[in-house]
């Protein structure tokens, strides 16, 4: 590799670790951005005028087609099918891997003896194993949030076994291809179908509540299938990128489950996600519900002192966001303190709330996370839940039956009154019954959140 090259890639890095940095704050997301299309388009250039690139016409029309279909996917894609998108993707970068892995083995230029075999051997094997789990989970991945797969979690007699088995037919066959001195390909082949059936099995077990760990999971996996890529075509850049993206998703991962109180392993596991019923019991139990109007919540909030924002899933599919904006704009203009309460996994995928407020152009210092606001709300005269419902429900604090029970939520119950926007009594994405509905201090406003929110502007 050139001097020059060496030097781009390390450009690149740091861009990409500046990127990273940068995505983690709303006020620096835009410039993170930058920093990763600087980097990448730094990286390509770089790559293509390498001596390790050969055949570049090809390469150029492979670009320009990929390309096309990708801003055509990212123009078309709404906020809500985000996370399908990003599935997709990596099945695209484990399928990459997959390929990358065989082409390397059947390229007679890569033909090497000795340890150096044997380190190249092992480099394809991982490659093509965590690439083949990773395109093939991806896709189900897909599927479910598509709803073209169940989402309800498969759970095969045995199944733990079927993994294990899996594994240590992996390791068999592992033991055959590395270092063999004959053409190997029947047990890399054969693992291939191994992985790929592993990839099925894992995210088939796995309930649709819990998919967005499953794709930030399946992100971290494909950095790793990446970094594999990059040992197998000697690219630095490529290593230092898919070790980047292997952690940031791993640990990502990790921040979701414990905002979900649930643990990785047990997530992987599957099971959860499933239709849950709820110990607090059925309707009657519960007691009545007090429903409100449009008019009363807007004499409610131009009345109170303080007020707090709490979005969900339902806001984003209502595309409320830009009316609750101008509702805010409107109650400070009136002197009423109005303030937004984020859950870490409010809607679905990690800062999904954050970027459709700031796309509504809601001040960032008004947006605080459930950590920073829960200690606020029982001093709050009104609270307004939009579309959010797991994530509010008093059950995770109060019920211990709950299979939601321990998960941290945003205690609205505590403040003066608190108004529900939905449109039936249905359950929110976790299929558990939430309580806060029948609270004393608590209204419902059922309906489309958007025509609500447009409603109760009319009356401000
Ligand atoms: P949910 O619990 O899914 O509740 C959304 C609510 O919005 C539903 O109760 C639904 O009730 C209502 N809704 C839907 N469309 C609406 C519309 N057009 N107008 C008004 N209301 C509407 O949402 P949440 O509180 O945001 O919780 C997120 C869930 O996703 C949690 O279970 C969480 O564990 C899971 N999850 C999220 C993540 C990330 S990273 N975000 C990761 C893993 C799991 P109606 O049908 O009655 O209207």
């Amino acid at each position: 590799m050139g001097g020059l090259t060496t030097a781009a890639y390390i450009g690149a890095s740091v861009l990409f670790i500046l990127s990273l940095g940068g995505l983690s704050h709303q006020e620096s997301a835009r410039r993170g951005n930058l920093y990763g299309i600087v980097g990448m388009a730094l990286a390509i250039i770089a790559t293509l005028i390498s001596d390790q690139v050969s055949g570049l016409g090809w390469i150029i029309i492979a670009m320009l087609i990929g390309g096309a279909i990708g801003i055509y996917f990212a123009i078309k894609v709404q906020m809500t099918q985000m996370p399908e998108l990003v599935a997709m993707m990596h099945s695209f970068v484990g399928l990459a891997a997959v390929m990358v892995g065989f082409a390397s083995y059947l390229d007679p230029a890569n033909h090497v003896i000795g340890v150096e075999k044997t380190i190249h051997d092992t480099e394809i094997y991982l490659g093509i194993l965590i690439g083949a789990a990773t395109f093939s989970g991806s896709l189900v991945a897909f599927g479910k949030l598509r709803g073209i797969v169940m989402s309800k979690p498969l759970h095969l007699p045995g199944r733990h076994y079927l993994n294990l088995a899996a594994l240590v037919l992996a390791i068999l066959l592992g033991n055959s291809f590395i270092g063999s001195h004959d053409s190997a390909l029947l047990p890399l082949m054969l693992m291939t179908l191994i992985a790929l059936a592993f990839g099925v099995h894992m995210v088939m077990a796995i309930g649709g509540a819990d998919m967005p760990v499953v794709v930030s999971m399946l992100n971290s996996y494909s950095g790793w299938a990446a970094a594999a890529a990059g040992f197998m075509l000697s690219n630095d850049l490529l290593i230092v990128v898919g070790a980047l993206v292997g952690s940031s998703g791993a640990i990502l991962s990790y921040i979701m489950c414990r905002a979900m109180n649930r643990k990785f392993v047990s997530v992987i596991l599957g099971g959860f996600g499933s239709a849950t019923s709820s110990s607090a019991g059925s309707d009657e139990e519960q007691g009545e519900v007090s429903p409100t109007s449009a008019e009363e919540v807007a004499e409610m909030l131009t009345n109170a002192n303080s007020v707090v924002i709490v979005p969900g899933y339902g806001m984003a599919v209502a595309h409320a966001q830009h009316p609750i904006s101008e509702i805010t704009k409107t109650l400070r203009a009136k002197g009423v303190e109005v303030r937004f309460a984020i859950h870490p996994v409010a809607g679905r995928m990690p800062g999904h709330m954050n970027v459709l407020l700031a796309e509504a152009k809601v001040p960032y210092d008004l947006v605080l996370e459930m950590d920073e606001i829960n200690d606020d709300l029982g001093e709050t005269d009104v609270v307004l839940v939009i579309g959010a419902n797991d994530t509010v429900n008093p059950a995770a604090a109060e019920d211990p039956g709950s299979p939601i029970a321990g998960m941290p939520v945003i205690e609205v119950w505590k403040a003066n009154t608190v108004v529900v926007f939905k449109r039936s009594m249905a359950t929110g994405y976790s299929g558990v019954e939430n309580p806060l509905f029948y609270k004393d201090n608590t209204r419902m406003l059922f309906g489309d959140a958007r025509e609500s929110v447009d409603a109760i502007f009319k009356h401000i």
